[in-house]
Order: C-alpha cells, then sequence, then structure tokens
C-alpha cells in the first residue's frame, strides 16, 4: 500500500496532512527518512515511524466509550457537542462514527468504530442485538405495566415492541433488555405503561459490557477478545 494511505489509516490526518508529515522529513521507513508520499510499503514488514514513534496498522479501530449526558451522538453538530469531540487529537479518525444513538440525555456505552459492517450488523432490525439498560423510573413498577414490557408494548408504532427482559433492580430501578432499536424507545416503553424515565444509561450491547473502570466521558479500545466476539 502507499506510505500515505498507511499513514491515514494510521491515523495521522487527511491524505494532505500525511503529504505534510512526509515532506517535513517526519515519516522514517526502515529508519531511513522517506520523502515519497506514494511509495509502496508493506504493513506487515517494514518499520514506519512518525517524530520517532512507531505507527501501528489497522484497517478498523473500536472504543468504548462511556457516553455522558449532555452531549449527542453525531459526528458534527453545530449546537451541542458531540461524542467525537472526547476523544483525543491522535485517535481521532477521519472515518470514526458512533455506532447507533442515545438520546443527549442518556449515558452509558457507545461503539466508536470506523467498521462500516459491523455497524450494519448491529443496529439491523433483523439482527435482534440485545441491548440493556439500566433504568430509573418515577413510579414504582406495578405488575401490569411489568407484564405488558415483558410481552409487549403499543408505543404507538405499526407493531407493539417485541417482549423486553425486565429485572427490577429497586423500588424505582429496572434493568431493561430489548432487542430493538426503536426512537426513544425506552421512555416510549415506560410511559406507554404509565410512567416516566428519569435516567437511562446503557450497560450492554451485544456481547459488549460497558467498562466500569470507564468515567463518563472516558474511552478505551475495546480487546482483542471483545472485538472477537462482537465480530
Ligand atoms: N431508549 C431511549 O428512550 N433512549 C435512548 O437513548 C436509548 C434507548
Amino acid at each position: 500500500m502507499r506510505l500515505d494511505k498507511f499513514l491515514c489509516d494510521s491515523g495521522y490526518g487527511t491524505r494532505s496532512q500525511v503529504k505534510q508529515l512526509i515532506k517535513a522529513g517526519r515519516v522514517l521507513v526502515n529508519k531511513s527518512p522517506c520523502k515519497q508520499a506514494d511509495l509502496k510499503i508493506d504493513n506487515l514488514k517494514d518499520v514506519i515511524t512518525v517524530d520517532g514513534n512507531a505507527c501501528s496498522y489497522s484497517e478498523f479501530v473500536y472504543y468504548m466509550f462511556h457516553k455522558p449526558a449532555g452531549c449527542v451522538c453525531a459526528v458534527k453538530d453545530n449546537v451541542n457537542k458531540t461524542v467525537m469531540e472526547y476523544l483525543n487529537k491522535e485517535d481521532l479518525r477521519r472515518d470514526l462514527f458512533p455506532v447507533g444513538r442515545l438520546d443527549k440525555d442518556t449515558e452509558g456505552l457507545l461503539l466508536l468504530t470506523n467498521n462500516g459492517a459491523l455497524s450494519h450488523r448491529l443496529l439491523s432490525p433483523k439482527k435482534h442485538v440485545a441491548k440493556t439498560y439500566y433504568v430509573k423510573i418515577k413510579e414504582e413498577i406495578s405488575a401490569a405495566a411489568l407484564d405488558l414490557l415483558e410481552t409487549g408494548v403499543d408505543i404507538g408504532d405499526e407493531k407493539k415492541t417485541l417482549p423486553a427482559a425486565v429485572r427490577i433492580a429497586g423500588p424505582k430501578e429496572l434493568f431493561l433488555t430489548i432487542s430493538e432499536g426503536r426512537y426513544h424507545q425506552i421512555k416510549r416503553m415506560l410511559f406507554a405503561v404509565g410512567n416516566e424515565v428519569v435516567y437511562l444509561k446503557r450497560i450492554s450491547m451485544g456481547s459488549l459490557c460497558l467498562d466500569e473502570n470507564l468515567k463518563p466521558g472516558e474511552y478505551r479500545a475495546l480487546t482483542g477478545e471483545e472485538i472477537k466476539k462482537l465480530c
């Protein structure tokens, strides 16, 4: 592959930015300065450094982000802070995007990646990927409401929701697992059974569980094991 593409894919900026890096002599290929952007390199054999730091090539990147309340799941937004603004500059690749959306006031697990196929699989309505939320509600849940959540609720869409798995976590706290991703689904489900969500946090999506060591606003790369299970 071309040296400039390798550097782009490794997160060193846009094609023109990496060309500048190369032109400035900041890039070494096998310890020799290289000013040729179209040099063909072997990403498995050649050692590429930028400012003395070795570059590791990966086509896809995966970050687990603990979304705080108050930011939006978008790559760009003219009004609100986006989830992408929490990333360090060196991790912010052009092609990175959040997988699905959490509401502005929802916290918790959000996957950021540039793997479009994986994102598609995780979000596909046909795949029924399970998502678990910790939910604080306004009123204690009634047996009738619980039954509705567990069998399917009319939230005003063409079809009722699919059965959810509910675990009571406290007098006004639940863990709710759904396998769809409809707009404001959890809030609408609780509203439809005469209750109200006062706090919402996603704690898992498919095989991926929010790392308890991540504070809101923090992120980390997925481990190899997590990537393997997810893909
Ligand atoms: N359901 C909601 O109502 N909001 C979210 O952010 C996610 C699921």
